[in-house]
């Protein structure tokens, strides 16, 4: 290991024992050293339940989408009983992709020389194999990586250990029970790769002090950034709230006291955003009317996925032309997400500064002192 990625850690260990009112942020490397990304990989990626969409997002059998998680390429798919599963998306003769993109398939047919696969990763022909002595159809099945859903999200892991998620998330489902995410409606989506580090994207997502900075003109008027403080820390998430003006959101046709009725939200809740961030990687920010949340999936040192969607619930959608709805979600998503990934960008693109000297954390940004502790955990855990 090179002096500079364990004084790196050495440093990030730090955040174990120090008092938040003393966080500070981490040095520039961080977000720099391609050392430091391998052991964040191996570390915490590889050993984590990692958002990768919404169930929504496949209602029907046959349904998948495909992701690429570390080292492994994954296709998420419904079954024929209606169960989600993460099948290894890598054919069992010659190692081609059976999947792209995403969309509906009656079976997985791989395109090099056609064998097929059933939706439960089973092998349904292999034409032409007689003649091989090594070759048994039953052991030719894709494999199933842990696949959990949680507030209508789905998380896989590559770890066959770790503990269940919802196990895990006790607290936090308890917390956004009233909400009922898993029946919320996404109306707008959204796929980009930003420049930036992943870890840029991620304590960008669970600050909202921002607001004031980066969304002046979005989120700023109804929830002022100055107004944000820290909520809670846990050993799978945080959250901090961002009061909501009801003005401004009634002259943007959010009706708090209407929706908070409607939905039946406790009364500190109707007139604040609750912004959870569900270690390592899923940002999810809720507000009576829209949760805009994005997970964030490493691609290499400077470069993360971003998937993102506005969700609804459907008191909201209730009150709206859900078409129209759809269009107006779909431009405030890419506009806010716009201004996050050029916040991203601007960062990463000036840490190489060798005059940077560590700023402080403050009260209102405490998730991002959060984030560091759970990751000096991470660095530190025998697994
Ligand atoms: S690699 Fe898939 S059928 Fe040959
Ligand atoms: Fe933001």
């Amino acid at each position: 290991m090179l002096e500079e990625t364990a004084g790196l850690l050495q440093e990030i260990a730090s955040y174990r024992d120090r008092a938040p009112e003393d966080g500070r942020m981490p040095p520039p490397q961080v977000y720099l050293s391609e050392e430091l990304y391998e052991i964040e990989m191996d570390r915490v990626f590889r050993h984590e339940w990692i958002c990768v969409g919404r169930e929504e997002q496949l209602p029907e059998p046959g349904d998948f989408l495909t992701i690429q998680l570390l080292e492994e390429p994954i296709v998420v798919v419904r079954g024929r009983d209606r169960e989600l599963r993460a099948l290894s998306n890598v054919c069992r003769h010659r190692y081609m992709k059976v999947a792209e993109d995403s969309g509906n398939a009656r079976f997985f047919l791989c395109p090099y020389h056609k064998w097929s696969y059933n939706l439960d990763g089973k092998l349904r022909s292999a034409p032409g194999m007689e003649g091989n002595r090594t070759f048994d159809p039953d052991h030719c099945a894709l494999p199933a990586f842990r696949l959990e859903t949680w507030q209508g999200f789905i998380f896989v892991t590559l770890d066959d250990a770790i503990s269940p998620l919802n196990e895990r998330l006790r607290s936090a489902t308890e917390r956004c029970a009233e909400y009922d995410l898993a029946a919320w409606k996404t109306t707008a989506w959204y796929d980009e790769v930003w420049n930036g580090n992943w870890k840029l994207s991620c304590e960008n997502g669970m600050d909202s002090y921002h607001h004031m900075g980066l969304h002046e003109t979005t989120a700023e008027p109804c929830m002022p950034g100055l107004g944000t403080y820290f909520a809670e820390a846990h050993d799978h998430w945080n959250y901090h709230r961002t009061p909501i003006l009801p003005d401004r959101a009634l002259e943007l046709g959010y009706d708090l006291k209407r929706l908070g009725d409607k939905m039946g939200l406790r009364e500190e809740d109707r007139a604040c955003m609750n912004a959870v961030f569900v270690y390592p990687n899923l940002i999810f920010p809720i507000t009576p009317w829209s949760s805009t949340w994005l997970s964030v999936l490493p691609v290499d040192r400077s470069h993360s996925r971003i998937i993102s969607g506005w969700s609804a619930p459907q008191a909201y959608l209730d009150d709206v032309d859900e078409d129209a709805f759809r269009v107006e979600s779909s431009e405030g998503l890419d506009q806010l997400n716009a201004e996050d990934a050029q916040g991203t960008w601007r960062l990463q693109s000036v840490l190489g500064s060798r005059q940077i000297e560590r700023g402080p954390i403050g009260a209102k940004e405490r998730a991002v002192f959060h984030f560091w502790r759970y990751m000096a955990g991470m660095f530190s855990a025998t697994t």
